[in-house]
């Protein structure tokens, strides 16, 4: 049932903070999580991989293991395997996420690396589904069934655990002390009262800013470092669902050519985390579109010094860089939605789109 929202994606972004809970409060009672820590601790390399939404969580977590841990791990799209599999060995572990733990790009991907001798560690959101069974242990968000096409509460819950996973490896590896874990996860654990305020912040600018989207039809998601795959999975949700067509890629690369489409009233959505040195180098980006006259969307933290360079500002919650997707996913979540609305779309059937990708 759609619990008395019109569809059922608007019910799954709103059923967030709750999804965020549950999730927080299985990991916290999961042996699993230092299992999976540990075959990651013995590994040599620690490969990522998936499909879609779920590759963006994979994104976030490449971003924070290398800044939490201190570690390399290799993200890759799961149809892009074959060019990885070469270098496979015993001793290599791969991380396959799949909300649905049927998509077939990712399983195929995940069976090849497994027959080359790596180990497996599955993270779905669906319990005993065809990637964790194959896997070697496997771990899971509880976000509940999601029937909206788009994923949406599911990434957010993926980042959660995956931030945690990085923790947990972190402390087992002695990257950080367990006064720095603590302070991590007293952040992590604010995740639903972010997720909740981030949606509340949002929802009446988003049915605002749809009058004039839906008019679009091209615009772009910038960011950089620890905000980048969350800008693209912003990109992601309003092409799947207002069909507009949307790019996300560093803000830093958009002098390099993407900068020739920027016109008058071109939108760019800028998506930036809550960090001195991120608020810096995205501010040059921001005064390069708008000397073009690009319309500047904003999602930001609501104590940025950015404020006054959006001619948009959808506020989040002042938090931790760590939990970026969820603070800063909700208002392009509901963006999408409202603009797909708008346009007359079904948002929870989208064109051309299947919930579960189960050929190749
Ligand atoms: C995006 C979306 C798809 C899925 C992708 C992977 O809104 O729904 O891009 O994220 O097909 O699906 P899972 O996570 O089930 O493997």
């Amino acid at each position: 049932s759609k619990g008395g929202y019109p569809h059922f994606m608007l019910k799954e972004i709103h059923e967030q903070p709750r999804a965020l809970v549950d999730t927080l409060y299985g990991l916290s009672s999961d042996p699993t999580l230092r299992e999976a820590s540990k075959i990651m601790a013995e590994a040599r390399r620690v490969f990522i991989t998936a499909a879609g939404t779920s590759y963006h969580a994979s994104l976030h977590f490449a971003v924070a293991l290398s800044k939490i841990a201190g570690v390399l791990a290799t993200p890759f799209v799961a149809s892009e395997y074959e060019a990885y599999l070469p270098v496979v060995r015993e001793g290599d572990v791969l991380i396959a996420v799949s909300q649905s733990g049927e998509t077939m790009d990712t399983l195929k991907a995940a069976r090849a690396f497994k027959e080359r001798g790596a180990k497996l560690i599955a993270v779905s959101n669906v319990v005993d589904s065809a990637i964790p069974r194959e896997s070697d242990i496997a771990l899971y968000t509880r976000a509940g069934p999601e029937i909206g096409v788009a994923a949406t509460k599911t990434f957010t819950t993926q980042t959660l655990l995956l931030s945690f996973l990085v923790l947990d490896y972190a402390l087992l590896r002695g990257a950080i002390l367990k006064s720095e874990y603590d302070e991590y996860a007293r952040e992590l654990s604010r995740a639903s009262d972010l997720a909740a305020k981030s949606i509340a912040w949002s929802e009446g600018l988003a049915k605002k800013v749809s009058e004039m989207l839906r008019l679009k039809q091209s615009m772009y998601y910038l960011s950089r470092g620890v905000g980048l795959p969350t800008a693209m999975e912003g990109a992601l949700k309003i092409k799947e669902l207002a069909y507009i067509h949307a790019e996300s890629y560093p803000a830093g690369e958009s002098k390099h050519g993407p900068i020739a489409l920027v016109e008058e009233g071109f939108p760019v959505v800028f998506v930036v985390p809550r960090d001195v040195y991120y608020e810096k180098v995205l501010l040059g980006n921001i005064q390069e579109m708008k000397a073009r006259g690009a319309w500047i969307i904003g999602v930001a933290p609501e104590d940025t010094s950015l404020g006054e360079q959006f001619d948009l500002f959808f506020r989040v919650p002042s938090s931790h860089w760590l939990t970026t997707p969820i603070t800063h996913t909700p208002p392009m979540q509901l963006l999408a939605y409202y603009t797909s609305t708008l346009k007359g779309y079904d948002p929870d059937k989208p064109r051309n789109l299947a919930k579960t990708v189960t050929v190749e």
